[in-house]
């Protein structure tokens, strides 16, 4: 018996020397371990055995089993590790598949870094939005002829695809109350149909500062700001008078058109300025709906196209390149 079981760690012990794969260390343990094997024919056969073998026999036998499993895993692991060293050789040569940032994330993060310097929070709401955060309590009640301003993608659940970012501001107000100064960049959608200037999904960022004393002029301040940022040059900016029911006066403020330097040219229709940012001072119902005293607090909101802005920026004419996902038009954005 002892010369049996002498032989077969042998054997084994050699064998597991020549494991290179997943399927040899199985292979091999089925071999030896398996219950076809010599050795669990072995084990089997303790319970015929008389009492003074089996108490030899049994734990002898156990602990080969144990020993054996132990070799074979040994091998095996060196195997794995080997090959984890060639995966992370850092001596290997670099693939050239080198990823870029997307244009609209690039601005975004311009535009986030700029609000962060000067104290604003960066915030994220829910995408699929209900009623309530992205109507009633912008002060669009239902049947409020505004809300046919944006066609709304409705869900069977009852909620919707937000169709802009003021959504966060209303949730902004009622976690953080005032003063607050916060912004949000993200992802909308409007039920619209596509073609070069029209997207059914694009991207946004809103604006919200809440204080005591604010004016417009605060929006003019940051917003000159945040183009200088993006723009790497001063730009000018005009309001003029614009409708949104959470703000009140509303405007749309224009920047002069970057292209031309406000000459004139197609992009801006020979204005020399391009519409580019709605805004206003926020609505003392909204502030009131949120839990925030209007005769205490004012405040300024804006919804910045992000996606609009990256087209100007990168000269990009097609606003469904954007989302097309196609890369010899993103791999143009060598930025990581
Ligand atoms: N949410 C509006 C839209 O997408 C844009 C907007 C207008 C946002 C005025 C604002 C604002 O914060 O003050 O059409």
């Amino acid at each position: 018996m002892k010369e049996k079981l002498k032989k077969i760690v042998e054997n084994a012990t050699n064998e597991a020397k020549t494991i290179k794969t997943e399927n040899d260390y199985l292979n091999i343990k089925s071999k030896y371990l398996g219950k076809k094997s010599e050795l669990f024919e072995l084990i089997k056969s303790i319970k015929d055995m008389i009492v003074e073998d089996k108490k030899k026999y049994g734990p002898l036998l156990n602990k080969i089993k144990i020993e054996l499993d132990s070799i074979f895993t040994k091998y095996y692991d060196a195997v794995i590790n080997a090959d984890e060293k060639v995966t992370f050789d850092p001596t290997l040569p670099v693939s050239n598949d080198k990823g870029s940032l997307h244009p609209v994330t690039i601005i975004a993060k311009e535009i986030t870094d700029v609000l962060k310097n000067i104290g604003f929070m960066v915030l994220e709401g829910p995408e699929m939005e209900n009623d309530y955060y992205n109507f009633s309590a912008l002060n669009v009640a239902e049947n409020h002829p505004a809300r046919d301003m944006q066609d709304t993608y409705w869900l069977d659940n009852g909620l919707l695809l937000r169709t802009h970012t003021s959504p966060v501001q209303v949730r902004a107000m009622e976690k953080y109350g005032a003063p607050i100064k916060m912004c949000a960049p993200g992802r909308v959608y409007r039920n619209e149909d596509l073609d070069a200037s029209h997207e059914n999904t694009f991207h946004q960022v809103e604006g919200m500062v809440i204080d005591k004393d604010i004016s417009i002029s605060n929006v003019i301040y940051v917003m000159k700001g945040m183009l200088k940022e993006v723009f790497k040059q001063d730009v000018e900016v005009r309001l003029r008078p614009g409708f949104f029911p959470f703000v009140e006066p509303g405007f749309e403020l224009d920047c002069s058109c970057t292209i031309c330097g406000g000459k004139g040219c197609t992009t801006c229709k020979y204005t020399g300025w391009i519409e580019l940012c709605p805004c206003g001072m926020i609505h003392p119902d909204v502030l009131k709906t949120s839990g925030i005293d209007p005769d205490i607090y004012s405040g300024f909101a804006f919804g910045l196209g992000l996606t609009r802005l990256a087209m100007m920026k990168y000269k990009i004419s097609d606003i469904r390149a954007l989302n097309s996902g196609d890369l010899r038009f993103l791999e143009q954005f060598n930025v990581r």
